[in-house]
């Protein structure tokens, strides 16, 4: 390339190539050469819808990164290993204690490496926020109505999503083999063996024998580093891609209609917001991290059977599992020689349930209203009062299966008997949902039965003189503008 074409270029778009300095002359020589200005030009003119509820999807992408990069330094000094090791660090009480590798390296982890507690308390805490983030996320998308067509792609890989962000959690959980975890770990595979017909062979395929065994904490360990994080990536870029593609849905407003998108451009708005919004997380979970103690696991000691304790909480998005297994009746079934064990009806029948009614739902709904045009412009959640009922009322539903899983602290606390608190439970169960989704349908009636609120924040007036950073741009399927 001459000298004399880059001047013509220059001119071309009225750039005095003296005044170019550093970056500016890297920048063009660089696209001398690969022609990818009007590309970045393209992107970095995309435009965000500006609205706080967006931005949870950004946490949760954040907190990915968190725990990627706090789990490579974990990951250098953590030993998957289920070998039996006389503990010998810094931490007087469990010298001269036998217990796992894997137990071992956590305890000199949090006690004898450089950082390693913080760095562990930060990773344990991001996942807790993590899975959070997510299920804020999924609720904005199910009750402002993102999950209509065209985004029904996007509901099933967010689906999809969730369902490797909890075992991830479960599986990295698992790994210090300490009395709390183990029992985790030996529910699951309780749970496995209940599967009717394979779940013997699968548990102890999996196990590699019968429960402990000395496979599956190395196994839990690849999963947990390599192949769940890998999935999520992917599945995670193709989930960005799409919202790229199809672009952000709006809520409605003034000048924002079914073919357009209002908001932010990436550059330098959209992203210098967005970068605030990752040192924002990055402070929130070091904080946390730094300040709250999670999971002290050399309280607890390495697993033994006999040992186990009552009061133990699993992390946050298992409670529901947790409610489940101890709400349940204990129904035994006994099919032609065949018995499914109780575990069977909680421990998989109500997730699996749970997960095939999130992944139907943007169908189940476009078949019950025949609603089935593209949606650009979001719903409020009072205008749809039916669906909002539905959510709050599952919401609840699973609310209670949480506090159900800390039963037994109910019953210490409030000195009562756990069979009665398990049966006040078991009546919540079904009460409560119904209840809280009768309330919000006749709030969201009220709220859409009443006058506009004049102190409501008035919606950005689009024309005349847009603010630079407020724009329109095409959407999918719109008519080409002019
Ligand atoms: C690892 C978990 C997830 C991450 C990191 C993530 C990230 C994101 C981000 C950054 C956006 C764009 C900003 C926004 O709308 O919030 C987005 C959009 C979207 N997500 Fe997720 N997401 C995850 C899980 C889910 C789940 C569980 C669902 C639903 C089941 C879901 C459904 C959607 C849909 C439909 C959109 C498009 C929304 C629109 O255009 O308004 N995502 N996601």
């Amino acid at each position: 390339m001459t000298g004399e074409h880059r001047i013509d270029q220059g001119a071309e778009r009225g750039i005095e190539h003296g005044d170019e300095h550093g970056a500016g002359v890297v920048a063009r020589w660089v696209d001398d050469r690969l022609r990818v200005s009007k590309f970045a030009d393209s992107v970095l003119n995309h435009v965000f819808p500006d609205n706080w509820s967006f931005l949870l999807g950004e946490i949760a992408m954040y907190c990915f990164v968190i725990l990627v990069l706090t789990g490579v330094f974990l990951t250098f000094f953590f030993h998957a290993g289920s070998r039996d090791v006389v503990y010998s660090g810094s931490y007087g009480p469990l010298r001269g204690v036998h217990m796992s590798e894997a137990y071992d390296s956590t305890i000199s982890l949090s006690f004898d490496v450089r950082a390693g507690l913080v760095v562990r308390q930060i990773h344990h805490w991001t996942a807790l926020v993590f899975a959070a983030a997510v299920v804020a996320h999924l609720c904005r998308i199910f009750f402002t109505g993102a999950f209509r067509r065209p985004r029904e792609i996007n509901w099933i890989i967010g689906v999809t999503m969730l369902i490797l962000v909890i075992f991830n959690g479960f599986a990295g959980y698992s790994l210090p083999d300490d009395l709390l975890s183990a029992t985790g770990l030996r529910i699951g595979y309780s749970i496995l063996l209940s599967i009717p017909f394979v779940g013997t062979w699968i548990a102890s395929l999996f196990f590699g024998g019968p429960y402990p065994g000395t496979a599956v904490i190395g196994r839990l360990f690849i999963i947990h580093v390599l192949i769940l994080p890998a999935l999520i990536a992917v599945l995670l870029s193709i989930h960005l891609a799409i919202v790229w593609r199809q672009k952000h849905t709006q809520f409605p407003g003034a000048g924002r209609t079914e073919h357009n998108v209002t908001g932010l451009r990436l550059w330098p708005t959209y992203a210098a917001k967005s970068a605030g919004l990752f040192a924002g997380v990055v402070a929130v979970v070091s904080a946390l991290g730094g300040l709250a103690q999670i999971n002290p696991l050399w309280l607890y000691g390495p697993y033994r059977t006999g040992a186990v304790t009552t009061a133990a909480q699993p992390d946050w998005y298992m409670g529901w599992l947790e409610g489940s297994l101890r709400l349940f009746p204990a129904w035994r079934v006994h099919l032609f020689g065949h018995t499914i064990s109780e575990l069977f009806w909680p421990g998989v029948v109500v997730p699996g349930l749970t997960f095939a009614l999130l992944y139907a739902w943007p169908f189940i709904e476009a078949r019950v209203t025949h609603d089935r045009t593209d949606h650009e412009l979001l719903d409020r959640p009072r205008t749809r009062p039916g669906r909002t009922a539905i959510g709050a009322g599952v919401l609840t539903f699973y609310l209670v299966l949480m506090g159900a899983g800390s039963q037994d602290i109910f019953a210490q606390h409030l000195d009562a008997p756990i069979t009665t608190v398990n049966r006040t439970f078991q009546v919540l169960l079904f009460v409560a949902p119904i209840v809280v989704a009768l309330l919000t349908w006749k709030l969201c009636h009220d709220l859409t039965a009443r006058p506009p609120d004049d102190s409501e924040e008035p919606e950005p007036e689009l024309e005349p003189g847009t603010p630079p950073e407020l724009e329109l741009e095409p959407a999918r399927g719109a008519p080409p503008r002019g």
